[in-house]
């Protein structure tokens, strides 16, 4: 059995695929998920979707509990992005803005070459003014630095004022905010730009209300796709057991939602460590207790934090010099003292498959897949690992694979909601070709 263990996904679609085509060129039986399939990134509904498909179970990471429930120790920046994300995931943001493209009001795809430019160019984030015609199409007029454009586009409609509307509500109004409050007219480009340079940014100014009907066939529709996102959210849990002998937790085993194992704490946390490996316990049969390892997520940085036991190498080669096996007796009840290693992924690797000099037979760990989508270990690429079931006996072996994706699609596609008036903070898109 090989079982690809994904997590911090953080609704970055496109890493996300990458991982799911080099999982399946490497080959996997299941694929579980270790939690905050959303919060920071751009498609939190694709992702959640695809978790649904493709994963086996999901966990409860901070990220998810902050848009289920509430934000905890968030600073104001990430629970602005909470909330987006509630609004797209469990409410109707996702809806409306679907909505509206079908219906012809906007298709961000359609994009015209100087719109590009400008979402390409944070300077330029929302610098567009939407008008309603007569005939009821919407024209978009932009003016850029060194290029301007007027006409019907596709340039992606501002983020819909009312996004808390009740799902089961009968009729109500989308109305539109324009990402500028006006466009200042200057003698040339270079002057225009400098004005909206200037100018404060995404001040609301409705545009139009866009009528939907509870009975319309297509609300209906979305309306229908959203709800098992809805309920699958709210059915993910904080703690699952793999193989019998992994407890898989988001975060910490004592603390599984909100609690950070980080690589320093083997210098500066031991206390916290000892609680955390005295969590790992499972019941076996005959009601006894049996130390087990953890499987987490969370800090976004791959590797994996040992319990290294005195004397434990020297037990085992004298337990191999007579021929002896059976790490249980190793771990005896009377537990030797311990002291905690972290054994990174090392920069630049592609793959890596710790040995048993790195695990050391007979300790426990909690393992880090790293995070799919937002890398925090200077190294950009989607971080998972397989973990491939050892047969008669033999240890399980984890091999931890990067992979490269497109960032660039992602950030645009943050760039975009923020031309939209969404309050994604350009930081978020900006880290990720940094790995932070
Ligand atoms: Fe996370």
């Amino acid at each position: 059995m090989r079982i690809a263990i994904v997590s911090d996904i953080h609704a970055n679609l496109a890493a996300f695929e990458a991982v799911l085509r080099h999982a399946k060129s490497v080959g996997y039986d299941k694929m579980v998920c270790l939690g905050d399939v959303i919060g920071y990134g751009p498609d939190p509904v694709e992702c959640i979707d695809l978790v649904r498909e493709h994963c086996e179970w999901s966990l409860l990471g901070n990220h998810d509990f902050a848009a289920l429930y509430e934000p905890t120790n968030f600073n104001a920046a990430a629970r602005d992005a909470v909330f987006w994300t509630r609004g797209e995931t469990l409410e109707q943001g996702w809806m409306k803005r679907q909505f509206a493209i079908a219906r012809g009001l906007a298709i961000p795809s359609q994009r015209s070459s100087a719109a590009k430019s400008a979402a390409a160019a944070p300077c330029m984030v929302g610098s567009y003014r939407y008008e309603l015609t007569e005939g009821g199409k919407v024209i978009v007029r932009s003016h850029l630095a060194g290029a301007r454009f007027d006409g019907p586009t596709s340039v992606p409609l501002s983020e819909p004022a009312d996004a808390l509307v009740p799902l089961d509500a009968e009729s109500f109004s989308i109305r539109y905010l324009s990402g500028e409050s006006e466009v200042v007219q200057g003698a040339d480009d270079a002057a225009r730009f400098n004005t909206w340079a200037a100018a404060p940014r995404r001040t609301p100014k409705p545009q139009f209300d866009l009528k939907v009907h509870r009975d319309d066939p297509l609300w209906q529709e979305l309306l229908a796709a959203q709800r098992p996102r809805v309920d699958f959210m709210f059915s993910i849990s904080p703690r699952q057991i793999l193989l019998d002998r992994y407890i898989c937790v988001h975060a910490s085993p004592s603390r599984p939602v909100n609690e950070y194992l980080f690589p320093e704490d083997v210098a500066q946390g031991e206390r916290k460590l000892r609680r955390n490996f005295g969590a790992l316990t499972l019941p076996d049969a005959s009601g006894n207790s049996r130390r087990v390892s953890a499987l987490v997520g969370h800090t976004h940085c791959p590797g994996f934090l040992l319990e290294e036991r005195d004397e434990i190498e020297s037990r085992l080669r004298e337990a191999a010099a007579v021929g002896a096996t059976g790490q249980q007796s190793l771990l005896a009840p009377e537990e030797p003292s311990a002291r905690y290693d972290w054994i990174a992924f090392q920069k630049g690797l592609t793959e890596w498959s710790p040995t048993d000099r790195d695990m050391l037979p007979g300790c426990r760990f909690i393992l880090n897949p790293g995070s799919v989508g937002q890398p925090r270990d200077h190294d950009p690429r989607s971080s998972y690992v397989i973990l491939e079931e050892g047969e008669n006996g033999a240890p399980d072996r984890f091999t931890f694979y990067r992979v490269e994706y497109d960032i660039a699609r992602t950030q645009e596609r943050i760039r975009d909601h923020i031309d939209r008036g969404a309050p994604l903070k350009d930081w978020l898109w900006q880290r990720l070709e940094r790995g932070e």
